[in-house]
């Protein structure tokens, strides 16, 4: 049976495209949702995405992904550096969850350093623009073996 992925997106990233293009690039999440299919379309999964600014909508998306997803690949946009409950969620679920950034949150203003998730994800990939999504992707199909292992 082929996997199933959620790509989740987290609050203002319904704004992209006209949100601060200088930090988060010129993309739209419609566009990013596209890149994000035609980039795992080799693989035969099912992708799936999901966005809300709500704190606990994103958790009831992570309650029901549970039971079906095989694994996450997450934008909490703000929550990041705020949610507790967001970070027991992800705990709960027991899913598998890369937690990425288009902006190096690391290089930015010091409350965006800490990430309350991380410790509760599998990695976290910052920095890149819409192609954090992408290596996101990579690492959680890397992850579930869905990749092929390198010849030595
Ligand atoms: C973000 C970084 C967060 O600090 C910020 O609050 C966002 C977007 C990013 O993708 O770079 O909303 O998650």
């Amino acid at each position: 049976m082929s996997k199933k992925l959620l790509l989740l997106h987290g609050p203002n990233l319904n704004l992209l495209g006209t949100r601060e293009p200088e930090v988060y690039g010129k993309h739209t999440l419609d566009d990013i949702n596209a890149i994000a299919a035609a980039h795992v379309r080799p693989y035969h999964i099912e992708l799936r995405h999901e966005q809300s600014n709500h704190e606990g909508a994103l958790i009831d998306i992570l309650h029901v992904a549970r039971n079906w997803a095989d694994g996450v690949v997450f934008n909490p946009g703000a929550y990041t550096h705020t949610s507790i409950a967001l970070r027991d969620a992800i705990s709960a679920v027991r899913l598998p969850v890369v937690e990425i950034h288009l902006s190096n949150v690391h290089a930015r203003e010091e409350f965006r350093h800490k990430s309350l998730l991380a410790p509760v994800c599998i990695g976290q990939i910052s920095g890149f623009g819409w192609r954090s999504y992408l290596l996101g992707l990579d690492a959680l199909l890397g992850y579930l073996n869905l990749l092929p292992e390198p010849e030595l």
